[in-house]
């Protein structure tokens, strides 16, 4: 039997884009009982873009991509999980995501989440055919290119699985699982 947690936690991983990364960590910034796990590239775009994980609230955990197992993942199956967040995702990771590849701490979360039925919400990258991104140097055209869409929307058939395209969508994607279950926000 699975022993669940008394007070399950609120995992999001990032991975290495930097598509609203500054707002994502403002989001992140007033989420209670959060846990962060980051795919090598993340640590590095972080990092790139002069950006920190400071000022997260008390108890914040962050985990890293160190390990080939991924042993921090073992949380998803003891319910210590109310729910994931994926993003901002790159192509790379939704790519893998699709396919059911868990090589990376975030692919790897994904995974486990889906095999523990806790609900994801993916904030998706690459969404339309042009999109304004902004790099270390400033704001840029991107053209996801047919097989990057075209793995968006195959993830929104995945189950326990949310796909969210914009900065708003996944406020409002937040908030409302966030009220669902009960965590206030800062
Ligand atoms: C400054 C910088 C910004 C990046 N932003 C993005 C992005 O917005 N979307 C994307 O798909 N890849 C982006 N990349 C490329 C990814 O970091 C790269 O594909 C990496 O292998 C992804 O690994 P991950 O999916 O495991 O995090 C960026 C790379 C750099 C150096």
């Amino acid at each position: 039997m699975t022993t669940r947690a008394p007070l399950p936690r609120l995992g999001w991983a990032l991975t290495g884009s930097g598509h609203y990364v500054q707002e994502t960590i403002d989001l992140m910034r007033r989420m209670p009982k959060l846990d962060i796990f980051l795919s090598k590239a993340a640590d590095e775009v972080l990092r790139q873009y002069g950006k920190d994980l400071s000022g997260m609230q008390e108890g914040t955990r962050i985990f890293r991509d160190g390990a080939a197992s991924a042993p921090p993942v073992g949380n998803f199956y003891k319910g210590h999980y109310h729910t994931l967040i994926l993003g901002p995702a790159t192509s790379n990771t939704v790519a893998k995501c699709v396919v059911g590849i868990s090589d990376t701490l975030p692919t790897n979360v994904f995974a486990q989440a889906g095999k523990q039925r806790v609900p994801a919400i993916v904030f998706a990258c690459d969404t339309r055919p042009i999109m304004d991104t902004e790099a270390p140097s400033g704001w840029f055209k991107v053209y996801p290119r047919p097989v990057d869409l075209e793995n968006t929307e195959k993830l929104k058939a995945f189950s326990y699985t949310t796909v969210v395209e914009t900065l708003p969508e996944l406020e409002e994607a937040l908030f409302a699982r966030m009220a669902e279950i009960g965590e206030a926000v800062a």
